[in-house]
C-alpha cells in the first residue's frame, strides 16, 4: 500500500514573514492528517525559516532543484549536503520549468538525483509532455525518455528514495487538470517503464504523483484513482487552507 505524499511547490513566491504566517494558519488544519505525508517546497532562501516553523510537525521541508555538485565555484546553485543541513528532507527536480527556462535536460535531472540521494534527500522527479506533444500522438515516447534519461542509470537502492511526479506542461498553472482517467494511464505507462528498469517490485512501490492545477474541488477525483499516489501542487499550495482541503481530500 503507497501511503500518498500530498506536496506544494511555491515556485517564486512567498517572504520568510509570509511563510511564518502560513505554517502559523495551516499546521493546525493539518496536524491530524495521517493518511498522506506532506511536503513543502518554499524558495532556498525560505527553507530555513519553514524547518523552524514546521519543527515537530508532519510536514516535511524541501527544496526547488538541488546542484550535482557538494561545493565548489558554481555560483548560484545549492547542493544536496547544504539542503539537509537546513533540515530539507526532500528535494524537486527536473520540474517543467526548469527545463523550459533553465536548460534543464535528463541528464542533468539524474545528476541532481544521484546527488540528491547521496545527501541522504527525497528526490521529487518531473516528467511530463508539452501540449504541441500529447497533440501529434508523442506522449508515451516524451514520458519513456524521460524515465529512462532521468532515472534509469539509479541503482536500485537509490530508486527506492525517488518519487516520480507526473505533470503534463499544458496542465500547469493553465486551469487545465487532466482528467483522472487521462492521469491515471499516463501514471500508468510511467510504472512499466519503471518495471522495465527495476522491476515489478520497484513498479509496485513508487509514488507517483499527479500535478498540474489540483484544486481542493478536483484533487478527490484525482486521489479517487489508485494509480495516483498523491499531488504536486503548485498555485493552490499557497493558500493555506486552500492547500489544507487538498491534504484532507
Ligand atoms: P499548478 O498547480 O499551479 O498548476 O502548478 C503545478 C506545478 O507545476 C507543481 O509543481
Amino acid at each position: 500500500m503507497r501511503k500518498p505524499l500530498m506536496a506544494g511547490n511555491w515556485k517564486l513566491f512567498k517572504t520568510a514573514a509570509e511563510t511564518k504566517d502560513y505554517f502559523t494558519r495551516f499546521l493546525p488544519m493539518v496536524a491530524g492528517s495521517r493518511h498522506c505525508e506532506i511536503a513543502i517546497c518554499p524558495p532556498f532562501v525560505n527553507i530555513p525559516a519553514a524547518v523552524e516553523a514546521a519543527a515537530g510537525s508532519n510536514v516535511g521541508i524541501g527544496g526547488q532543484n538541488v546542484f550535482w555538485e557538494n561545493q565548489g565555484a558554481f555560483t548560484g546553485e545549492v547542493s544536496g549536503p547544504m539542503l539537509k543541513a537546513c533540515g530539507a528532507v526532500w528535494a524537486i527536480i527536473g520540474h517543467s520549468e526548469r527545463r523550459q527556462y533553465f536548460g534543464e535536460t535528463d541528464e542533468t535531472v539524474q545528476r541532481r538525483t544521484v546527488a540528491a540521494i547521496a545527501a541522504g534527500l527525497r528526490p521529487i522527479v518531473c516528467v511530463g509532455e508539452k501540449l504541441e506533444e500529447r497533440e501529434s500522438g508523442r506522449t508515451e515516447a516524451v514520458l519513456a525518455d524521460q524515465v529512462a534519461g532521468g532515472l534509469a542509470g539509479l541503482s536500485a537502492a537509490g530508486f527506492a528514495q525517488v518519487v516520480i511526479a507526473y505533470e503534463p506542461v499544458w496542465a500547469i498553472g493553465t486551469g487545465k487538470t487532466a482528467t483522472p482517467e487521462m492521469a491515471a494511464d499516463a501514471h500508468r505507462f510511467i510504472r512499466g517503464r519503471v518495471a522495465g528498469h527495476f522491476g515489478a517490485a520497484a513498479a509496485a512501490a513508487v509514488r507517483i504523483l499527479y500535478g498540474g492545477s489540483v484544486k481542493p474541488d478536483n484533487v478527490k477525483g484525482l486521489m479517487a484513482q489508485p494509480e495516483i499516489d498523491g499531488a504536486l501542487v503548485g498555485g493552490a499550495s499557497l493558500d493555506p487552507a486552500g492547500f489544507a482541503s487538498i491534504v484532507n481530500f
